[in-house]
């Protein structure tokens, strides 16, 4: 059977390419093979990629049934998320999930965390050190979990608070080997990974698992709006309640998707701003005239530029056409979401940090995808994109940062995500404002 052009290197060959320029790697096969391709990695074998809004169209709109999402997620993302878990599940069980989920990120309720955001993300810039130069991005990660701690888990007592955030940090630690290493995960003693990691997640289910009872017992249930308590009043359409080991997953798997993507997003916007001064000077001003608009665009150009997840996979559960080759069944698709953004012809001078071109009208469909597509496209995008609005207004009316090296910086692929190689190095030229 025929199989799209790609690369004929070895797989481990291939896979050290990916990490060492995964941007590059992904926009130098689109631009020498076209809007269909492959590359073999190890344990995946070889995997089809798309790259023209045509194709990314025919993957996401495709059936749910064929174009199985769940089972993707699940080759790196079971054992950290659980059987439940929205992103690991597919078909009808997905669904189900998805259902009682969408609601508490919708973009009219998420507003009402506004304040809240500013808050944590005032009290985190108080810890910036001045004229020293200091990596941002474990800041913007600390400000987004705590953010997920407050408006999702709802917890308000400062040491429960501390408390899950040691507890993330290391079950994130312990995560990332055991997803990059696969044959990491069996049991060869106390202190080897797959054991640390199982130590890890047990420490932070029990926090959850109280989290969700102190919710239930709460006299103030039905009047709360964290999204722990949204979920413990949903139904599910045979009026049945969500289970606590389904509420478990679930929040697991927020805290999972929705943190480090986010912290990363804030990043790479300040790394970009830093290095066009004439889009810093244009935004500032928005800013301070109280517009939205080309603050949006940034965000948006952020995610076209440095797209936090670089692909994303559908593995077939049935034979399929795509791009006019047949694939069988069990073979991995992913839309190329890196190699789309940088093309000329969707996005004109790719490599240029332009949020204009975001207001100059519309962007094909299929073509800004930083947030995946069709049934399973991302659930927190509103929660992201507004939440990164809010931090950004407050760390620029605030801050006064520049890039101690004016270098940008490298695309590191740290856990599932692509990261600014040094943290996006910056100092504070003066005090807070
Ligand atoms: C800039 C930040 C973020 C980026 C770039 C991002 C990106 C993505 C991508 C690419 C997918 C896969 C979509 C697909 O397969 O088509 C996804 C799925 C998902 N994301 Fe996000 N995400 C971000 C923030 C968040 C936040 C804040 C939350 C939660 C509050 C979240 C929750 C989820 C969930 C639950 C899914 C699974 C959806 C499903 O399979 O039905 N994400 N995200």
């Amino acid at each position: 059977m025929a199989t799209p052009p790609g690369p004929r290197l070895p797989a481990l060959a291939q896979a050290l390419r990916y990490v060492r320029d995964p941007l590059g790697f992904l926009i130098g096969l689109q631009r020498r093979h076209g809007d269909v391709f492959s590359v073999s990695f190890p344990f995946f074998g070889r995997v089809v990629y798309v790259a023209s809004p045509e194709l990314v169209k025919e993957v996401f709109t495709g059936s749910p049934a064929i174009f199985h999402a769940g089972e993707a997620n699940a080759t790196v993302l079971e054992p950290a998320l659980g059987p439940n878990s929205v992103l690991t599940l597919d078909d009808e069980p997905h669904m189900r999930q998805r259902k009682l989920l969408l609601p508490p990120f919708h973009g009219e309720r998420i507003r009402r965390y506004g304040e809240l955001i500013r808050e944590i993300t005032l009290r985190e810039m108080e810890s910036w050190p001045v004229g020293e130069p200091f990596a941002l991005r474990p800041h913007t990660q600390r400000i987004t979990l705590t953010v997920i701690l407050r408006a999702v888990f709802g917890i308000e007592d400062e040491a429960r608070v501390t408390r899950a955030e040691t507890l993330v940090d290391e079950f994130s630690k312990r995560v990332d080997r055991i997803t990059r290493y696969p044959m990491l995960r069996r049991n060869l003693g106390r202190f080897a990974p797959w054991a640390q990691f199982q130590r890890a997640r047990a420490a932070l289910d029990e926090f959850i698992y109280e989290e969700i009872d102190l919710r239930r017992s709460d006299e103030a249930a039905a009047e709360r709006e964290d999204v722990l308590s949204l979920l413990l009043r949903a139904r599910h359409d045979d009026g049945s309640s969500m289970g606590d080991e389904e509420l478990r997953d679930e929040l697991l798997t927020v805290v999972g998707a929705g943190h480090e993507t986010t912290a990363t997003a804030l990043a790479w916007a300040m790394e970009r701003l830093l290095r066009n001064p004439s889009v810093l000077r244009r935004l500032r001003e928005s800013i301070a005239a109280g517009e939205d608009d080309y603050l949006d665009a940034t965000i948006k150009e952020t995610l076209r530029a440095r797209p936090v997840i670089l692909d994303v996979a559908r593995k077939l559960a049935g034979p399929a056409t795509v791009g006019g080759y047949a694939l069988e069944r069990g073979a991995f698709v992913m839309p190329a979401i890196a190699a789309l953004h940088y093309r000329e012809d969707l996005f004109p001078d790719p490599d240029e940090f332009r949020p204009e071109r975001f207001l100059e009208g519309a962007t094909e469909n299929y073509a800004w995808i930083p947030f995946g597509g069709g049934v399973r496209r991302c659930i927190g995008a509103a929660f992201a994109e507004y939440e990164m609005r809010v931090v950004l207004r407050a760390i620029l009316e605030r801050a006064e940062l520049r890039a101690p090296d004016p270098k940008p910086e490298k695309v590191k692929v740290r856990n599932i995500t692509l990261a600014p190689g040094k943290g996006c190095r910056v100092s504070l030229s003066r005090p807070l404002r």
